[in-house]
């Protein structure tokens, strides 16, 4: 299967499924984040995933598109908690109705996430059903540490990959392990893609850190300096903070201690910090790093090389994503 012929089925597979109608704004938001799409990179590698084990991918569909309607709710509440006025090029959810249908309508994703899985074969449906509660848990535990480490005054570069591994790797690794549980892969594949998802994970979002400052606006979809407005503890920001010393150390310590600012002065400020002080030559090398950890665990599974290497490069083009 090429990526174009999985991504055709998802995108069927997304036309047929039934979120709801009435009350209408419960259920328009959900078609709305739905239909501005995305990347849908977390559904297309459980498709890839169920892929090197059988031919009947077709049975992985539903899971994709319930780890891919959980990724949406997660959006429409961190859009919410980080105060973000665009994704995907479009008002978020909250900006275009108001916070409260998106917290709602994102409650009911959450729901219809589960239904999705309620189709899987019953001889994996309880594993199943509670790796996926054990995932969502943790994004959860990796989004509340994120919003309290916007008030620390520092947080350590491990405790940050940490954080990032709980908010935004593990669903990567469930969508990964998913696809290769449902295709009746055995237990030693599944932790190797599970693996394999968490450090791809991890360097996606890293790399989602340094997009957030140097990204294209134009092609980023989302404000770009969101994460320098709100003080959030990025990787570029830790290490900014491990490097700088005499005035630089002072000017970025004063930016970060201002209740009132304008807003594209500061982020201008701080990118030129991390210019000088080569943030993002690091950050990238730190992405190419966990990548690589990803693809070594990719390698330790037995599977058609042709089907392999689908995956292998799909997952090589989100290093050099640019949304
Ligand atoms: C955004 O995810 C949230 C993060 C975990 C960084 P994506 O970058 O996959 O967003 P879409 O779904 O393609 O819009
Ligand atoms: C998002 O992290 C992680 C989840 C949505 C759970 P970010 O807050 O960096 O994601 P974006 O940049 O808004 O997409
Ligand atoms: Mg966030
Ligand atoms: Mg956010
Ligand atoms: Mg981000």
């Amino acid at each position: 299967m090429t990526p174009t012929q999985l991504a055709d089925a998802l995108h069927r597979q997304f036309e047929q499924t039934p979120y709801g109608q009435s009350p209408a704004e419960l259920y328009d938001p959900i078609r709305y984040i739905m239909s501005l799409g995305g990347k849908r990179m977390r559904p297309l590698m459980t498709l890839m995933t169920a892929s090197l084990f059988t031919d009947d991918w077709q049975k992985a569909l539903k899971p994709a598109v319930a780890v891919e309607v959980f990724h949406n709710f997660t959006l429409l509440h961190d859009d919410i908690m980080d105060q973000a006025p665009l994704r995907r090029g479009q008002p978020t959810v909250h900006e275009k109705w108001n916070a409260n249908i998106a917290i709602l309508s994102g409650d009911v994703m959450l729901v219809k996430a589960y239904e999705q899985l309620l189709d899987v074969e019953p001889t994996y449906l309880r594993q199943v059903l509670t790796r996926f509660s054990q995932t969502a848990a943790e994004v959860c535990e990796g989004q509340q540490m994120d919003m309290n480490f916007e008030s620390r005054e520092t947080v350590a570069e491990a405790e940050y990959i940490d954080m990032i591994r709980l908010k935004t790797s593990v669903l990567l690794g469930f969508a990964m392990e998913v696809g290769g549980i449902v295709a009746g892969a055995d237990a030693n594949s599944t932790q190797h893609l599970y693996d394999a998802g968490v450090n791809i994970g991890i360097g996606f979002q890293l790399k989602d850190d340094l997009l957030d400052v140097y990204g294209d606006p134009a092609k980023f979809g989302k404000q770009v300096g969101g994460d320098i407005i709100a003080n959030k503890k990025t990787f570029l920001l830790i290490e900014a903070l491990e490097r700088a010393e005499g005035q630089v150390r002072l000017d970025l310590l004063d930016w970060l201690s201002r209740s009132e600012f304008d807003k594209s002065e500061k982020v201008e400020a701080i990118t030129a910090i991390y210019d000088q002080l080569g943030i993002r030559e690091l950050t990238e090398a730190r992405i190419a790093d966990y990548f690589a950890k990803g693809f070594t665990n990719l390698e330790q599974i037995t599977a058609d090389p042709a089907r392999k290497d689908v995956l292998l490069s799909f997952a090589h083009q989100l290093v050099e994503r640019e949304s």
